[in-house]
């Protein structure tokens, strides 16, 4: 029985096709820890910290939902969470061939445990982080993109941004 769902992304930012998913998935299992994974070799646009508020602002209505950060293998990460179920949404074709290859590996060092796949809805299809990323580092309105709690957090990271480029190009 799968009775607690481990969601996982970078979520850098998290997009509402992200949130969407969540609430999916909180309506199918009755506990649903979303996963922020850590890569310490790649730096994001939002801090592995902001990106754990940022979504656990967007998701505190949502009762069976909580938000943790995780480095290393995502399987181990779901061992200790005593989950045997991994969540991804898939939004289109190109999704598939990424995240078959990752259920695989994850099925490989971790039999037990399952990859379950959820289908985003049609408004947010077209939605991924690096478009939004992108739209917000060069100007442009992200408002109707990724959860209202998450804005002030991309907004901030994005000024970080602009003064380290500032900064470095003096
Ligand atoms: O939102 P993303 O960037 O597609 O999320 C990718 C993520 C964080 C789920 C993936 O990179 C991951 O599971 N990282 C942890 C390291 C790991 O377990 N790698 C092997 C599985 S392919």
């Amino acid at each position: 029985m799968f009775r607690k769902a481990i969601y996982p992304g970078s979520f850098d930012p998290a997009t509402l096709g992200h949130l969407d998913m969540i609430e999916r998935a909180s309506g199918i299992f009755d506990e649903v820890v979303v996963g922020v994974g850590i890569n310490r070799a790649k730096r994001g646009l939002l801090l592995p910290e902001e990106r754990v508020e940022a979504l656990a602002a967007a998701t505190a209505r949502l009762e069976n939902v909580t938000v943790a950060g995780f480095d290393g293998l995502l399987v181990d990460f779901v061992r200790e969470r005593g989950s045997h179920c991994i969540v991804r949404g898939l939004r289109a074709t190109a999704d598939f061939e990424y995240e078959f290859q990752m259920a695989m590996v994850n099925r490989r060092l971790a039999a037990e445990v399952e990859t379950v796949f959820l289908m985003t809805s049609w408004e947010h299809s077209y939605l991924s982080s690096t478009l939004v990323r992108e739209v917000a580092l060069l100007g442009g309105d992200v408002g109707g993109m990724v959860p209202r709690e998450t804005l002030p957090f991309l907004l901030r990271a994005v000024a970080r941004r602009r003064e380290e480029t500032r900064d470095g190009s003096q």
